[in-house]
């Protein structure tokens, strides 16, 4: 027992040098060999607990246990006297815990992103069986290289899940009155003619409201259209969709439908400057890149000549109107009559002078209200209305992309359907 209790003190006394606060001691110790070595540890002003055959030493003074790297050589040289020896310093027991926190955040972050990748494969999996292909547009970056082809459409893909599962189901009312148009034909400037054609020429009530909240834009988020269907009667609506995308009620219901088109010189100018305008918009190729992609069919909403054929084969229905923006442009006050005659309206010769006052492109530019100046966030510079000609094209475009954009326009001539470009 003495040899015990010495061999205690020489381990304590020993181990003063470490620098360890708890010891593990798997030997059975003998039950009066126990008080011995409390008392043992008290003369060293140690605190420990002995609980089983596991001892902890706590609050050993720090200063004199300096000595780490002594711990396994002294603690093998008790190896053959005790069963087994097992000490831990705090900084092992740090370092596992680190290396516990370590697995843990490796695997929650190796979860996250293999469910990540899991839905975007599902998400993948899941549009190709509703027949939307994901496809990668060449100079877009990273933010915007997929599109998203549904029935021969290459439509953002933000916006596809809703143009595919919501509007068709959209629900129309017989007094709507709807502006369509392929991006860039000219749709605010419809838009505003038509708000104050049914409006009365209220150009007060028009000024106070921005074009979006009085004519909302369909499948975009804001103010989307769940809140579209709680609007009162009656409603104005703007779309980029195509013809063969809209709500099926479309037909049953006949809403009055406008459809805008615009050269397609112009249309791709006017939607490059627009994207280059955005904060969101990162293309890297040249206006010629550009062009290239909208005869392919590969920018928002495209193909246009599609986009346009469909609406120009609608407009015998008697709920629908095709013009251009070229129309509005040479004969606004011929155009004006035309589009009020369509709504049922009438206008006075002072409204109507009034009316193309309001809508100069000088006024809508310089009007709150229509200029999408309330979107600061989203422009990086220039102005939403930005030349408003017809024949600007001409500064951007090679005479070689002109001929390929002709044939587009060719193309349509069989139709019955001519633009101008000058
Ligand atoms: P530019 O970029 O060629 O200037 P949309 O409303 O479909 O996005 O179309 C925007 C285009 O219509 C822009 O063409 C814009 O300047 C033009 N526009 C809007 N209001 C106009 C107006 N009052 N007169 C002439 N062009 C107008």
């Amino acid at each position: 027992m003495a040899w015990f209790s010495s061999r205690w003190h020489h381990f304590i006394f020993q181990h003063r040098k470490l620098n360890s606060d708890l010891w593990v001691l798997k030997n059975t110790l003998l039950p009066n060999s126990r008080t011995q070595f409390c008392n043992c540890l008290q003369s060293q002003n140690i605190h420990g607990q002995l609980a089983g055959n596991r001892l902890s030493l706590t609050r050993m003074p720090s200063s004199i246990f300096s000595n780490r790297r002594s711990t396994p050589n002294v603690a093998n040289s008790y190896k053959g006297k005790f069963q087994h020896v097992q000490y831990s310093t705090r900084q092992d027991a740090r370092r596992t815990k680190n290396l516990m926190i370590a697995t843990y955040v490796s695997a929650a972050v190796g979860a996250v992103l293999l469910t990540a990748v899991g839905f975007r494969f599902y998400g993948r999996f899941r549009k190709r069986a509703r027949g939307i292909e994901e496809i990668e547009v060449p100079h877009c970056g990273r933010r915007n290289r997929v599109i998203c082809r549904y029935r021969g459409y290459s439509l953002p893909s933000v916006l596809t899940d809703t143009i595919v599962n919501d509007i068709p189901f959209f629900e129309v009312r017989p007094d709507d009155v709807w502006v369509v148009s392929f991006p860039k034909a000219g749709t605010t400037w419809t838009q505003e003619i038509v708000y104050l054609i049914c409006n009365d020429c209220d150009f007060e009530k028009a000024k106070a409201t921005n074009i979006e909240q009085r004519f909302p834009y369909l499948e975009f988020p804001v103010p989307g259209h769940r809140e579209i269907t709680k609007m009162d009667s009656p409603r104005f609506i703007k779309t980029h969709v195509p013809f063969s995308l809209l709500p099926k009620q479309l037909e049953e219901k006949s809403p009055k439908v406008i459809y805008i088109a615009r050269n397609p010189k112009d249309t791709v100018v006017s939607l490059l400057s627009f994207l280059q305008m955005t904060n969101y918009f990162t293309f890297t190729g040249t206006t010629h890149d550009f062009a290239e992609l909208f005869v392919e069919g590969k920018v928002l909403y495209g193909p246009w000549t599609k986009h346009v054929m469909e609406a120009w084969e609608q407009r015998n229905r008697d709920n629908v109107l095709f013009i251009t923006y070229e129309d509005l442009h040479k004969d606004f006050r011929g155009t004006v009559r035309e589009v009020a005659r369509f709504l049922g309206k009438t206008l006075s010769e002072p409204q109507l002078r009034n009316l193309e006052q309001h809508c100069s492109f000088q006024n809508m530019s310089d009007n709150d209200s229509v200029n999408y100046s309330w979107m600061k966030g989203i422009w990086k510079e220039g102005r939403f209305l930005r030349k408003g000609e017809i024949g600007d094209w001409k500064r951007h475009l090679s005479p070689e992309m002109s001929a390929k954009l002709d044939t587009m326009v060719t193309s349509l001539e069989p139709a019955g359907l001519q633009f101008v470009d000058s």
